[in-house]
């Protein structure tokens, strides 16, 4: 019976697709983010996609340097249906070139934009079209609004719901719209879903943008889970926030016992300033492509 009560033995997550190159790095850098995560569990190995950025050749082009075959890819989640989070699909299915299922949101194939200062597609660069294409390469689609186990210890969060949110995080930090029936209204991103990984020293929580909140996923992962929270990795979306925001969010993660930090993509400067000033360098690391982040660390 497969169950979040379960804790793994080992994560492995290899950047693949981030906004930061790092310094004096070899690694192509995108709007965007992408994970490969490695799970190990009683000798088991299974390799997670999470997200494919904006472009797969970026993509690509870092597995290569770090030695990773696509064809290794078990199975792939899809946080949102933004663009820098789903372009690349395709273009790496075709080398993962096998079955493989995709986890995701059922209003992945939404069309959404943003109107401030002008019009902006924001997503998908999936439409019907992507999402056959992508049947035709191998991939089932799991389009689930509820929580998915995906192995023992490894669990999709699901929608984040508005009463599940905290009052803090309701009103998004986006002004991004979406249609509906023909009709333009706010589009809070109902359609991000998040990663929770429990390990022995508490939950590891995987974000693509966080548009629902990043302390509202927390706290779904910890319901679904059971687990204190140990380490949050990805893009808090900050980057527009005020300050008292910022800082709530900081302070209610350090009170919740989180331990580690990694982010970058769309915390925005001001955010992650904030929490390298209270984590220090042992607690917090600002993601860049090519980055091998091993969890637990002792
Ligand atoms: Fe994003
Ligand atoms: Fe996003």
């Amino acid at each position: 019976m497969i169950s979040a009560d379960e804790e793994v033995d080992m994560i492995r997550i290899y950047v693949l697709a981030e906004d930061y190159a790092g310094y004096n790095s070899p690694f192509w850098a995108q709007h965007g983010i992408s994970f490969l995560i490695e799970v190990k569990l009683n000798g088991v190995r299974r390799r997670i996609l999470f997200d494919t950025a904006s472009y797969s050749e970026p993509i690509l082009f870092n597995m290569r340097i770090l030695g990773i075959n696509p064809k290794t890819i078990d199975m792939i989640v899809l946080s949102h249906n933004h663009f820098d989070h789903t372009g690349g699909l395709l273009g790496i299915m075709k080398e993962i070139d096998r079955k493989v299922p995709i986890f995701a949101h059922p209003n992945i194939f939404k069309v959404s934009f943003a109107i401030e200062p002008e019009f902006t597609y924001a997503g998908p660069p999936l439409g019907k079209r992507t999402r056959e294409e992508a049947e035709r390469l191998g991939g089932t689609w799991i389009l689930s609004r509820d929580p998915v186990y995906l192995m023992p210890g490894v669990f999709t969060l699901g929608e984040i719901k508005e009463e599940e949110k905290v009052d803090f995080e309701r009103e998004t930090t986006t002004s991004l719209y979406k249609l509906k029936d023909g009709k333009i209204m706010k589009d809070s991103v109902e359609d991000e879903i998040g990663l929770g990984i429990t390990t022995k020293k508490g939950l590891v929580i995987i974000s693509g943008c966080s548009h629902p909140g990043i302390v509202s996923m927390m706290h779904k992962a910890i319901k679904i889970s059971g687990h204190e929270t140990y380490a949050v990795i990805g893009g808090f979306h900050l980057i527009n926030a005020d300050k008292e925001r910022i800082q709530n969010t900081v302070k209610i993660l350090k009170d919740l016992g989180v331990r580690k930090i990694y982010t970058g993509h769309c915390t925005g400067l001001k955010a992650e300033s904030i929490f390298l000033e209270e984590y220090g360098v042992r607690g917090f690391r600002k993601l860049h492509s090519g980055m091998v982040i091993d969890l637990p660390r002792p």
